[in-house]
């Protein structure tokens, strides 16, 4: 049923490719984004250089992996405007080297207590995507004050000096930014907070230009000094509800703009929370990952599993895994209690759905398994009825960190689209999330991701550490939306069943199978398997890049491995404290 050649020529082809003439960086300062370094004491990748640098600082001022990682995101936020910012969300994985254990932190948004099942029901998405409507409760803030509480030595104000450092003294507007900018001017434009601060002038700011955004680097200021109660229930909460309620219409201006229903209760109410991680075992590997509100964590693990169940690993199976692992996400996973979590990470399950697996595509969409606990020969799946998927660009962020004490974070973090809901709380220098646009709009009975109140939307990210023997192997993520499940597995799978290093794995050319009719496929990927999986059933169609992935592989005796992309979305950055021991 495999084709082992296959496999091993795909390695060899994918391995061929420019990624293996990436030379590692050392620690010497880099000047330019390098999407490989190697070292010791401490590493870090995330998608930009200053963000790079700010997480770096931190560890070689002596702060930890989460120190760290707080002023990364936090630097993101004033770099990575669109993707990143203290009004979104995100979930952290965090492997704490002193005790041996991994930990997370759910610091996903929040739908208002007003919201019920029916609130998105008849709402254009466009519509929502830029609307007061669907802002969720920022969860960032008080995700980065729990993990500072828990894991980490700074105070939040200490935390925050890098991100207000760059947000003073400004950045250099590269294509990406400025692109992302062009793509989002004509919501912009209709903001007058937003046209305010990012189109100055009129137009987006050129290539080249320094960017400064002294708001929020005084927002931040003001964050560290008071503390996230300002945000939960005080003068930046209030600040924020008024604009979800009222946004800042530019006078003239024909969008339809629906306000929101959040109140200064209900970022009262937000906590962060700690989950216990998904975990499955791979290939004698444990593979840490996000439990619900995320569907990262089950997802990524359940396609993991039936990977495991086949006696061989392929392109083809890659994709159909995850086509029937992502049939059990929508219809087991949400922020509902009860997700059959266990049942969907159990071996027995797994083999039910790999026997599904043959030499033919299975027809997509295809139906959801029954998780129930008694597993035996194999189930047909009916077909199900066919629903569009639309295209998932690499808005969002990841980034990566381990320190010299061997602690590690994997950290997903987001405002959903690029450019959130498009709305800058005025005066404060950040954009809004439009995090609720991720629940299932409906009418859709017994959907596990329809609204609700204090609800969090079903997530895809995916942030994933892996042990070996207990001791850290690797940690990955991307962004991408759902691709971000595909994005990691398919990682995870180029590593482990291709044979490729870390910087092959991200490099090479994806494909993202979420049980619909056609499989998304860079061209490197359909170039290179489109023959062979055509003639199997499967119906590939460009979707010309996917995700923007950072990940460390730990190669032993303390040496560290950090990896960004080398080309999607412009490059990222990968930094290490030390070139020598
Ligand atoms: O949580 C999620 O899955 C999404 N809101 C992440 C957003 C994202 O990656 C945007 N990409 N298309």
């Amino acid at each position: 049923m495999i084709s082992r050649g296959s496999t091993v020529l795909a390695a060899a082809i994918l391995a061929g490719s420019s990624v293996l003439l990436v030379r590692p960086a050392t620690a010497a300062p880099q000047q330019e984004k390098q999407p490989v370094a190697e070292g010791y004491g401490g590493a870090v990748a995330t998608v930009d250089l200053d963000a790079s640098r700010a997480a770096l600082g931190v560890l070689r001022r002596g702060g930890n992996a989460i120190d760290a990682a707080v002023a990364g995101a936090a630097t993101l936020g004033v770099t990575e405007p669109y993707s990143a910012g203290l009004a979104g969300g995100g979930y952290i994985v965090y492997y704490d080297a002193r005790h041996g254990r991994v930990h997370t932190i759910d610091g996903r948004e929040t739908a208002p207590r007003a919201m019920r099942s029916s609130s998105l029901e008849g709402v254009p998405f466009d519509d929502a995507v830029t609307s007061g409507l669907s802002a969720g409760v920022p969860g960032s803030v008080a995700q980065w004050e729990l993990a500072l509480r828990r894991f980490g030595t700074l105070s939040l104000g200490q935390a925050l000096r890098p991100a207000i450092e760059v947000a003073s003294r400004g950045f250099t507007v590269d294509q990406t930014f400025h692109d992302q900018t062009a793509s989002n001017a004509a919501r912009f434009k209709d903001f007058t907070s937003t046209a305010r601060l990012y189109l100055p002038g009129g137009a987006p700011p050129a290539v080249g230009s320094t960017f400064r955004n002294p708001e929020l680097a005084e927002t931040y200021r003001q964050l560290g000094r008071r503390g996230g109660s300002w945000l939960y229930g005080g003068r930046l909460g209030a600040e924020i509800v008024a604009t979800v309620k009222r946004p800042p219409v530019t006078p003239g201006s024909t969008r339809t703009v629906r306000p929101g229903l959040m109140e200064l209760s209900d970022l009262a109410a937000y906590r962060a929370v700690e989950r216990r991680p998904t975990k499955v075992t791979y290939k004698g590997m444990d593979v840490y990952g996000m439990a619900p509100s995320s569907s990262g964590g089950s997802t990524v693990g359940e396609a993991l599993n039936i990977l495991q169940a086949l006696p061989g690993v392929g392109a083809h199976e890659y994709l159909e895994a995850s086509k029937l692992a992502f049939a059990d996400r929508g219809k087991y996973v949400g922020d509902i209690p009860g997700v059959p979590l266990g049942q969907l990470l159990s071996e027995g399950f797994a083999k039910e759905r790999a026997c599904l697996i043959g030499e033919r595509a299975i027809p997509a969409p295809a139906a959801p398994g029954d998780p129930d606990g008694s597993y035996g020969a194999c189930r047909a799946v009916p077909q199900e009825s066919a629903k569009p998927i639309p295209a998932e660009g690499p808005e969002t962020t990841h980034l990566v960190v381990a320190d010299r004490w061997g602690n590690v974070v994997a950290y997903n973090i987001t405002i959903e689209s690029t450019g959130g809901n498009g709305i800058v709380v005025p005066g404060r220098g950040f954009l809004l999330n439009n995090e609720l646009t991720d629940f299932t709009f409906g009418p859709a009975p017994g959907d596990p991701n329809l609204p609700g109140p204090g609800k969090r939307p079903r997530s895809s990210m995916a942030p994933t550490i892996v042990l070996r023997n207990g001791e850290p192997l690797l940690a990955v993520g991307s962004p991408g939306g759902s691709t971000i499940i595909t994005t990691v597995l398919q990682i995870l799978v180029n590593r482990w069943d291709f044979g490729m290093t870390l910087p092959q794995a991200l490099a090479a050319p994806r494909a993202t199978q979420r049980n619909t009719a056609q499989t998304q496929a860079e061209q490197g990927f359909i170039d290179r398997y489109g023959p062979e999986l055509t003639a199997r059933g499967h119906s590939l169609v460009l979707n010309p890049e996917i995700g923007a992935a950072t990940g460390l592989e730990f190669l032993g005796g303390g040496r560290v491995q950090a990896v960004a992309e080398p080309v999607r979305r412009g490059g990222g950055s990968a930094l290490v404290v030390s070139g020598r021991r």
